[in-house]
């Protein structure tokens, strides 16, 4: 068997699934905001393209996806961030949704071959980053994101470890923070990567989910042109339509940029054997040609993350994020608690046992580094289930804290 198998850690449902198991709540109604799994509808036009194009199933499909779906997707990307251009034959490529695509990058761009290969990844993260570096004969190489540095990175590693770093995971809107990029930490994380030699992959399947339609977040590709490096060298960008378009089953996202890492991307998956499928494609194309279910789908997490703020804020210290579906909620600290925070694992669990809430522990999803674990002291909570639902959330941990 392959040894770095018995590399990657347990996932954090799974440590949540043993924190809670055996646990039996007095409340019937189960409330779960522990997975960012999106539940409002998938809309119509998604799934009526689905059944349109049903014939797509009696062909294989090519690794690259049809013509038209990375037109649709260059024309969606120049739109949504002002691109001067983007190719459809070079700087875009379908993926079967973010994550194969997040996990398959590094096993393209990392070179295990150098000594002790880093891949630098934000902490607390999205754990597949975590996976995808071991997988590729790296080491996680982690930036701690802390309330101190209003959830930026900390970019404090060594001239040695950035030597080492080949790849850059990049996650805005940052889950579970919900912190966004600005255009200063762009400039910043590109100085870095020209002067030490690493690809930026920038994960931003959270890129829909915001409050000011006025503002939407920025993105890398729309921070590369505004800085003038409208190759987008070094740079990969991550999108999906599972949270824009309530559509997590359908595994359908999209890579973009540096037309030369996304040629070697290409030649990886035409091996690994990811094409997708050509019914998947043409709701895809339905999907990213739409936008009134897009702001339809913010309207209805604008309301809920209006309502449940204010009850929580009382008890908890939650802060609307600058977007995404996720508060990520310090923990205030017991009574026999000394510190600013309370412990996070035992507070999930103590309030599921009273109340049927499940949240997820901050600390399953970081790991200490620099002596701290970044997660500990906060629960992340998706506010995903309907507004009423999350409310009643709100109102069984505000009575919880009675
Ligand atoms: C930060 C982040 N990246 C990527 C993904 C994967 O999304 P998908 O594979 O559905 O596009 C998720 C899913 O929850 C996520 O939270």
């Amino acid at each position: 068997m392959n040894p770095l198998l018995t590399t990657l850690q347990p996932y954090p449902f799974e440590k949540l699934h043993g924190l809670l198991a055996g646990i039996v709540p007095p409340v019937p109604v189960p409330i779960r905001l522990s997975i960012g799994e999106p539940r409002h509808p998938t809309p119509a036009l998604l799934r009526e393209a689905l059944v349109e194009h049903l014939d797509g199933l009696a062909t294989y499909p090519m690794s690259a996806g049809l013509g038209e779906l990375r037109e649709t997707l260059a024309a969606w990307f120049r739109r949504r961030y002002s691109l001067q251009h983007l190719d459809s034959e070079t700087e875009v490529l379908p993926v079967n949704g973010t994550r194969e695509a997040l996990f398959a990058f590094a096993q393209t761009v990392v070179d295990a071959s150098y000594p002790a290969p880093l891949v630098a990844c934000p902490n607390p993260f999205y754990q597949i980053y975590e996976g995808a570096a071991l997988l590729a004969g790296a080491r996680p190489l982690f930036l701690n994101q802390t309330a101190d540095n209003g959830f930026g990175f900390d970019l404090e590693a060594t001239v040695d470890e950035w030597n080492r770093t080949q790849l850059l995971y990049v996650c805005s809107p940052g889950n579970p923070t919900g912190r966004v990029l600005t255009l200063e930490d762009w400039r910043e994380l590109f100085g870095l990567a020209d002067r030490y030699g690493f690809v930026i992959a920038s994960d931003e399947c959270y890129s829909e989910i915001y409050t000011d339609e006025a503002a939407p977040p920025l993105g890398a590709l729309e921070a590369a042109h505004r800085l003038g490096r409208d190759d987008y060298r070094g740079l990969v960008v991550f999108v999906s339509l599972s949270k824009r378009s309530n559509a997590p089953g359908l595994r359908s996202g999209c890579v973009a940029g540096d037309a030369a890492l996304l040629r070697q991307f290409l030649l990886y998956r035409t091996y690994h054997g990811c094409a997708m499928s050509l019914t998947v494609q043409h709701a895809s194309i339905a999907a990213w040609s739409d936008e009134v279910h897009v702001r339809d789908n913010r309207a209805r997490y604008r309301k809920t993350f209006a309502a449940v703020v204010p009850i929580l804020s009382p008890v908890m210290q939650v802060q609307r994020p600058d977007a995404g579906f996720y508060l990520w909620a310090g923990v205030p600290p017991g009574r026999n608690e000394s510190g600013s925070r309370g412990d996070d694992v035992a507070f999930a669990r103590d309030l599921f046992a009273a109340t049927h809430v499940t949240v997820l522990p901050g600390q399953f999803l970081a790991r200490e580094a620099h002596g701290v674990n970044p997660g500990r002291g906060y629960v992340r909570m998706a506010l995903v289930p309907e507004t009423h639902e999350c409310i009643e959330a709100a109102e069984r941990i505000v009575e919880f804290f009675r």
